[in-house]
């Protein structure tokens, strides 16, 4: 099978779309009517689950043994993603999201990398060619962007051991044409004053008779911080469109983000720790795996595929401000072990804090768990999907209200497991029922007579045709 590269959209040109979930309140219509036909419904809903299971599953395999193979559209005029081909200037937009956007002023020529007049193929029959580029440290928003078609790659993110007053950027672009590389430029691009980063833009190859390979292994190596302390970093993005996957090394311990954007999609994220104020990943049709420790707010989003990380909120207590995760997927199991930490003028405090949690789902299981969290936190959880499980463990400590909802006759079940009072005042831990019918329970959990302790957070938990298990 190949993938091939779909020039009106330039994107690749297959992409897998959940059957549309009927409503809430058909299905429970329907459902009342003739109970019988859950099993069978829900049969089907694991089984159309597994079919997509199984098509990622190849599509991975696929993509990890083979480079992507880009067929030629004809019909097309050779157009340059990148600041439009005039003389020694370009101009164009990278969009930041909806709210910034930066415009690449500066992209000379002279900044764009040479490609080798003699090829070397190897065993494969590529070429291999490196480019390295160095970006200040200190730069307000360091970025790294691909445009256009033919693009595929990795981007590889580490530190080194040594201090350095710039970022390393090394791009090992590997061809099996020569003429291909006609279509490509690397280079480095300064964007407002204060910003800095590295493009891949590329036109429409010329008409060909085979299928071209490119690829690019980028990797950005960050410099050690001076002396014991970690390097600080204020902004770094990555906006690489097409085909790409990103690798974070262990850095959370030595280098600390205000803020971190990473947007691939169709290769695996997978992040072995990493520490930002903000983190914002977006990876359509490919899984978002690592370790993060995140001060105000961390949003991950992909489709078809799974998420599944660890996380350390650290709520600063004295700003107000609440702590949030965010997670979406459809058709692939979200599972996200959560734990809350709150900190008052830099020292870490057993008490407060304030933190949201959402994670939505469609025909795929939710499971979250909360390892640990402060006393008194305020903790919000809002978790969704349809026709798969919920399975949430909140920690001792949670007070507050709960809501759960299920079709009719799905089984949940809700619990507060004994314990000690985290508090040590010898207080009994409570679970109170409020209503339940229909397939919704409500309540409200809570130590001791629970004053304040009661509606202090709240547990939203939904999902058609799935169990629930709701642990406090
Ligand atoms: C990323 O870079 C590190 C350090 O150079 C290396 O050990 C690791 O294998 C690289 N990962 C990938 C996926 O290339
Ligand atoms: C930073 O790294 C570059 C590339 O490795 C090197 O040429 C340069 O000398 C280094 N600068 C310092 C201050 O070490
Ligand atoms: C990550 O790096 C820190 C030191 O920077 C080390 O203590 C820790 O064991 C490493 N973790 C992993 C999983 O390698
Ligand atoms: C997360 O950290 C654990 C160790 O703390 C490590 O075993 C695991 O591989 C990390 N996850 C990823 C995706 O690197
Ligand atoms: C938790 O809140 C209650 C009520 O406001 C207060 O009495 C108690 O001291 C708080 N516990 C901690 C550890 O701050």
């Amino acid at each position: 099978m190949a993938l091939l590269y779909d020039t009106s959209t330039k994107r690749p040109a297959y992409e897998v779309f959940p059957s549309p979930s009927p409503s809430l309140a058909v299905y429970e219509e329907r459902h009342r009517a003739r109970p019988h036909i859950d099993r069978r419904k829900r049969f089907f809903g694991h089984l159309f689950v597994l079919c997509v299971f199984l098509g990622l599953l190849f599509l991975f395999k696929l993509n990890g043994r083979h480079h992507l193979e880009f067929g030629h559209e004809v019909g097309h005029n050779s157009h340059w993603y990148y600041p439009h081909h005039s003389e020694s200037h370009w101009s164009d937009e990278v969009t930041w999201g909806e709210h910034n956007s930066v415009d690449l002023l500066e992209v000379t020529d002279h900044s764009c990398a040479e490609w080798p007049e003699v090829e070397h193929l190897n065993s494969e029959g590529l070429s291999t060619v490196q480019h390295t580029f160095e970006l200040p440290i200190d730069s307000e928003i360091l970025f790294l962007v691909a445009r256009g078609p033919l693009m595929d790659g990795n981007v590889n993110i580490t530190q080194s051991d040594d201090e350095n007053d710039s970022a390393i950027v090394s791009i090992s672009t590997s061809y099996d044409d020569a003429e291909l590389l006609q279509s490509i430029k690397l280079c480095k691009v300064a964007a407002r004053k204060g910003e800095n980063g590295v493009g891949i833009f590329s036109s429409h190859p010329h008409p060909h008779h085979h299928i071209h390979h490119i690829h690019f292994e980028i990797s950005v190596a960050f410099p050690k911080g001076s002396g014991p302390s970690p390097l600080v970093v204020s902004d770094f993005r990555t906006e690489m469109k097409g085909v790409f996957g990103h690798q974070v090394a262990n850095l959370s311990e030595t280098l600390s983000f205000n803020s971190v954007s990473l947007k691939g999609a169709y290769r695996p994220v997978e992040i072995k720790s990493l520490q930002a104020r903000y983190v914002d990943i977006k990876s359509a049709h490919s899984p978002i795996e690592g370790n993060f420790t995140v001060k105000k707010s961390l949003r991950l989003s992909t489709a078809n595929a799974h998420i599944n990380v660890a996380v350390d909120l650290l709520n600063d207590k004295t700003d107000e401000d609440t702590t949030e995760v965010i997670m979406n997927t459809a058709n692939s199991p979200i599972e996200a072990s959560i734990s809350l930490f709150s900190f008052d003028s830099g020292e870490t405090s057993s008490s407060d804090g304030a933190y949201r949690v959402r994670a939505h789902n469609a025909n795929a299981p939710v499971k979250i768990i909360f390892p640990t969290a402060p006393i008194n936190s305020t903790v919000r959880l809002d978790a969704k999907t349809t026709m798969a499980p919920i399975n949430v463990q909140m920690h001792n400590t949670f007070e507050g209200a709960f809501t759960v909802h299920t079709t009719p006759f799905d089984k949940q079940v809700i619990v507060a497991e004994e314990g000690p009072d985290p508090e040590e005042r010898d207080r009994k831990r409570n679970l109170i029922f409020d209503d339940f019918h229909g397939g919704i329970s409500k309540g409200h959990v809570y130590w001791g007579t629970g004053e304040l302790g009661k509606h202090r957070g709240s547990t939203r938990l939904d999902t058609v045709a799935g169990q629930i298990s709701l642990k406090f």
